[in-house]
């Protein structure tokens, strides 16, 4: 490839510091919350839907999981995430007044375009790409698209083509809403404003790299980790987890913090260290009583808090703290910071971050 490191040692680094860029560019153009920036057919088409269906592979499909929570939160719509390798291999309810989304970087993989047809093939004909890939086969079969503008994806573990997508996701979460009547004009701007911000709280959240690389020389002593989130951000947990293994291979897990006392509890030493998504949402309080259950079996955990989570530090608890809180945008700033950890962890342990072992950019085939 001809694209050019600059100042960064991997793809996958520069790729991560470009994530303020790739947002603003995703948003560029992003005149207001208007039907129009899916294509001139959309308003037609989102007045009509009562429904959504995502599907997705890899880190695109923990990017449609997120998305589930904003949908359903703020737009008021019933949304169903499918992993698109399964969706067209079970037995499943069409619904004609779904829009089906699509999200991927390249717009190629195989399972995700088999998913579409299989989904048009049951009826539904209403369709979206969210994509990297202008030119790409998955546009071309989808009836509306919108294009995330991150640039090209070179590192295989993808890092800014999530958060674009989920820039993307947002946005339709806010046409939907105000399309069904659910966003105030005020919130409107609120809403707006909190997304034009995200380039440079991504900023302030790259910074936090020192601390991290700290962080990542304990890490990769490792061989397990466990991850923890809660609500919108346990699909962040997952993708950390993810992060974690495609480049450092040490194994990793995510659970919804609720979930550990029904198994992973069992797993949790003193040598098991656990990663929390902890931003100072609803579920905080009890997100604090899941870390106490990891500290009453000498677990060591590692707390990405944010400005106002009030989390204290201690000998087994050490808190990075992003430095706002961003509400329902948080799940954007989270995620860049487990790939820094996940990054760095790679670095210590030496292993080729932009080509994993037998990992593909995009996965062409079945
Ligand atoms: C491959 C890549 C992943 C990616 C997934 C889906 O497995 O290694 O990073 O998330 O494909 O790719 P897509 O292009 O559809 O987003």
């Amino acid at each position: 490839n001809n694209v050019a490191l600059g100042p960064y040692r991997h793809y996958m680094q520069k790729e991560i510091f470009e994530q303020p860029r790739a947002i603003a560019d995703t948003l560029e153009g992003v005149a207001g919350i208007v039907p129009s920036i899916f294509g001139p057919e959309a308003e037609g088409v989102f007045r009509r839907i009562r429904r959504i269906l995502i599907l997705a592979c890899g880190t695109s499909y923990y990017a449609g999981l997120t998305a589930k929570y904003w949908i359903e939160a703020i737009a008021g719509i019933p949304c169903e995430v499918e992993i698109a390798s399964e969706y067209r291999y079970r037995i499943s309810i069409p619904h004609e007044d779904s829009l089906v989304v699509c999200v991927s970087q390249s717009g190629e993989t195989s399972d995700t375009l088999s998913a579409l047809a299989h989904a048009q093939s049951l009826g539904m004909k209403h369709t979206l790409a969210i994509c990297n890939v202008a030119t790409s086969a998955l546009v071309h079969n989808c009836e509306l698209h919108y294009i995330t503008r991150a640039g090209v994806e070179i590192g295989v573990a993808s890092t800014k083509a999530f958060t674009t997508q989920l820039a993307a996701l947002y946005l339709l979460t806010l046409v939907l809403a105000k399309l069904h009547g659910r966003l105030s004009l005020a919130e409107e701007e609120q809403r707006m404003k909190a997304l034009r911000h995200i380039p440079s709280a991504l900023q302030a959240v790259l910074a936090l790299e020192p601390q991290i690389m700290a962080t990542a020389d304990i890490f990769a002593t490792k061989q397990d980790a466990l991850f923890l989130g809660r609500g919108m951000h346990y699909p962040i947990a997952l993708e950390g987890a993810l992060k974690l293994k495609e480049i450092s291979y040490i194994h990793a897990e995510a659970y919804p913090a609720g979930e550990l006392k029904h198994g992973p509890l069992a797993l949790v030493d003193s040598s098991m260290p656990v990663v929390v998504v902890a931003p100072n949402d609803s579920l905080l309080e009890k997100l604090k009583g899941n870390m106490a259950e990891v500290s009453a079996r000498g677990g060591e955990l590692y707390v990405f808090a944010d400005g106002d989570s009030a989390i204290v530090g201690g000998e087994k608890v050490h808190v990075l703290r992003l430095p706002e809180h961003y509400g329902d945008l948080s799940p954007i700033l989270h995620v860049v910071a487990l790939q820094l950890l996940a990054y760095h962890t790679a670095l210590i342990r030496g292993t080729d971050v932009d080509k994993p072992r037998n990992l593909a950019k995009s996965v062409t085939v079945e």
